[in-house]
């Protein structure tokens, strides 16, 4: 039996690889950066699958460029970079990877939470800089207490309600908003549904946990965020575009806002010369929330079975438009 053509965009971790390997006609972009755009539209004229990252743009020029493809299988749970409409329109399937990735990316926005609470990154740099000149002041960078604090949850899909989790640990209230008030994950934390504003004014750190849509693009900008706390701070791990990086700036730089931890920014990978980056208020990280090394072999693995099921003639367990594999 022929094995169908694959183009990998990107050299994922072997346990997805391998089985990969096994069942495809494997042809894998090998370097680190992404492939040009022209090279990547001539590599998929005979494939009939492929897998994308965040960071590859997969819009209708590149469908139109692929006219076997049938399924492209996104190493992510988000998949804003994938236009899924044209997709379903073309019969091509779209699948992702949820769930496995879900301790590791609430772990890493709960890191942050700390980080940039107890200024740890700060701290690092005053040790090593040699500004630790006196054995113990009690002035010496102070932080903001986390047990106890306000936790907001913008969003409570799987990785809000795991970071809420956390937080309970940490015996923190929690709200949260969302599409709709989810009554289990109340009983499991305490959770308070709220709105918007009401979330943003009495939080002491809010946490976003949506994804990219037209609807929660710019969501906070500089009204939702002038209705902080001028001692709260703001975790993102979602998608960048979900906050007014000028806005936001702006309230950090003026004091508007206590502090920030992002690991997603406006565009990545963000420039060094990103005004955020001379804020000591601000810890950042480049977009590595579900970056252990057991959770990327997870989502290898996912994206090889969401692969291996649909040449099997199965719906993949992670479809994300059914409709395109009703039409097969
Ligand atoms: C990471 O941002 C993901 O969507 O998996």
């Amino acid at each position: 039996m022929t094995r169908p053509e694959i183009f990998i965009t990107r050299e994922i971790p072997q346990a997805g690889l391998q089985i990969i390997n096994r069942h495809f006609k494997v042809e894998m972009w090998p370097e680190y950066a992404p492939p040009p755009k022209n090279i990547l539209l001539e590599r998929l004229a005979g494939v009939e699958a492929m897998v994308t990252l965040l960071s590859d743009k997969i819009d209708a020029e590149v469908m139109q460029a692929a006219p076997r493809l049938k399924i492209i299988a996104q190493l992510a749970v988000g998949y804003d970079n994938i236009d899924i409409k044209e997709a379903t329109r073309r019969g091509i399937c779209v699948t992702n990877t949820p769930d496995v990735l879900t301790d590791a990316s609430a772990d890493f926005a709960f890191a942050l939470l700390m980080a940039v609470a107890r200024r740890v990154v700060e701290a690092d740099r005053y040790v090593r800089e040699g500004s630790w000149q006196v054995a113990w002041h009690p002035s010496m960078l102070p932080g903001r207490d986390i047990s106890g604090a306000t936790l907001g949850i913008i969003g409570a899909g799987r990785i809000g309600q795991a970071v809420a989790m956390r937080g309970r640990g940490f015996n923190m209230p929690i709200l949260y908003c969302s599409g709709s008030p989810k009554p289990e994950f109340e009983k499991k934390c305490g959770a308070e549904y709220t709105d918007l504003e009401t979330l943003l004014r009495k939080s002491d750190f809010v946490s976003l946990h949506v994804p990219l849509t037209d609807k929660t693009r710019q969501l906070l900008n500089t009204e939702r965020l002038a209705l902080m706390k001028p001692t709260a701070y703001l975790i993102n791990n979602s998608r960048g575009p979900v906050v007014d990086e000028n806005a936001l700036y702006e309230a950090l730089k003026t004091g508007r806002l206590a502090g920030a931890a992002l690991d997603v920014f406006a565009v990545e990978p963000t420039p060094a010369t990103n005004p955020l980056l001379e804020l000591n208020n601000v810890v950042v990280a480049p977009h590595i929330s579900s970056a252990s090394l057991a959770t990327r072999e997870k989502m290898a693995e996912m994206v090889a079975e969401n692969l291996k099921a649909f040449f099997a003639g199965q719906k993949p367990p992670h479809l994300l438009n059914p409709e395109a594999f009703k039409n097969k």
